[in-house]
């Protein structure tokens, strides 16, 4: 069996490249193809026939999805579509990873699969837009909804950072750190939803997924963790999402109930901390 992963030097996509042996693999960059380009995407495809395509690509920065929103339609809705179209013609299953962007984040209650999606942002609605060209035109399908990745490789398409390196950046430089604290969030390390997936594939049981480490915590939580597992006393001020004036509305409540991982026999994800003291350790930094 072999797996196409798409946006393979990405965050999520180079976790997926350690996980699934080197015979299964098929990495596919932006430089092999755009997936909003049906014949180019139709062609690597078919050349490559693999029986399993994971999509990780997305134009995913999520203010300037509201300013250049022809862009996040054409890779998040077409290129899901255009995935759809040619796994359902190829006979090939597809993996295709979405968000908690699908919902407002307005009420303070963890979201399941089975909860209506109510996207408030560009970035929201394109997501959705590609959740449902899935869902209705291959039903050789899982989507996969995750929130707050961070891993080794760095978010490429939010410029190769991810916040918990963005947080030691600033620490280190002395810089004054001010974190949102009326956000809740599942952060995730993009290693153990990797490993969750290469699961899960093999499950053929197709369908919705909330994948994320279990647990919640505001951003400014988190950022305390990261310094607490370090052992580095750094003082963090707590501002507010109506502070910090981010052009796209932010969900206020992101937390995802793993409902459809538990009923398919799989298990659970560890805890957030555990998570991010792997990443840490990962990623050689001192550890307490
Ligand atoms: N990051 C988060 O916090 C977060 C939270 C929830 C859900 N998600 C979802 O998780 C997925 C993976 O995120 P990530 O953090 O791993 O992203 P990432 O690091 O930006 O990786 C995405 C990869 O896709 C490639 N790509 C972008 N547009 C493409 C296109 N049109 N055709 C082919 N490849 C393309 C990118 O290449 P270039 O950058 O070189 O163009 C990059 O290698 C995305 O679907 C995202 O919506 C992310």
């Amino acid at each position: 069996m072999k797996t196409a992963v798409i946006g393979a030097d990405g965050q999520l996509g180079s976790d997926l490249r350690k996980i699934i042996p080197d015979n299964e693999l098929i990495p596919l960059t932006i430089k092999d193809l755009d997936i909003a380009d049906y014949e180019k995407t139709r062609a690597v495809l078919l050349a490559a026939a693999p029986s399993v395509v994971i999509n990780t690509a997305a134009y995913h920065r999520v203010d300037d999805c509201e300013i250049n929103d022809n862009e996040a339609y054409r890779v998040n809705a077409h290129g899901a579509k255009n995935l759809s179209l040619i796994c359902r013609e190829l006979n090939i299953d597809l993996v295709h990873i979405s968000t908690d962007y699908v919902f407002s984040g307005d009420r303070m209650s963890p979201y399941s699969e089975t909860d209506p999606p109510d996207p408030k942002t560009a970035y929201g609605i394109s997501k959705l837009a590609g959740e449902q060209f899935v869902k209705y035109l291959i039903p050789a399908h899982y989507v996969v909804r995750t929130c707050g990745l961070y891993g080794v490789a760095g978010c490429l398409g939010k410029g190769g950072g991810n916040f918990v390196e963005n947080m030691i950046r600033k620490a280190a430089a002395g810089e004054a750190i001010k974190v949102v604290d009326d956000e809740i969030v599942g952060p995730t390390y993009t290693f153990d939803l990797a490993q969750k997936i290469w699961e899960l594939v093999r499950t053929k049981k197709y369908g919705l997924y909330h994948i994320t480490n279990s647990g919640q915590c505001s951003w400014w939580e988190f950022a305390s963790e990261i310094f607490k597992i370090q052992g580095i006393d750094v003082k963090i001020k707590k501002t507010s999402a109506a502070e910090f004036k981010a052009m796209a509305h932010r969900p206020k409540f992101s937390i995802l109930e793993n409902k459809m991982l538990e009923r398919s026999g799989l298990s659970g994800m560890r805890p957030w901390k555990e998570a991010l003291r792997a990443y840490l350790e990962e990623r050689g930094r001192s550890i307490r």
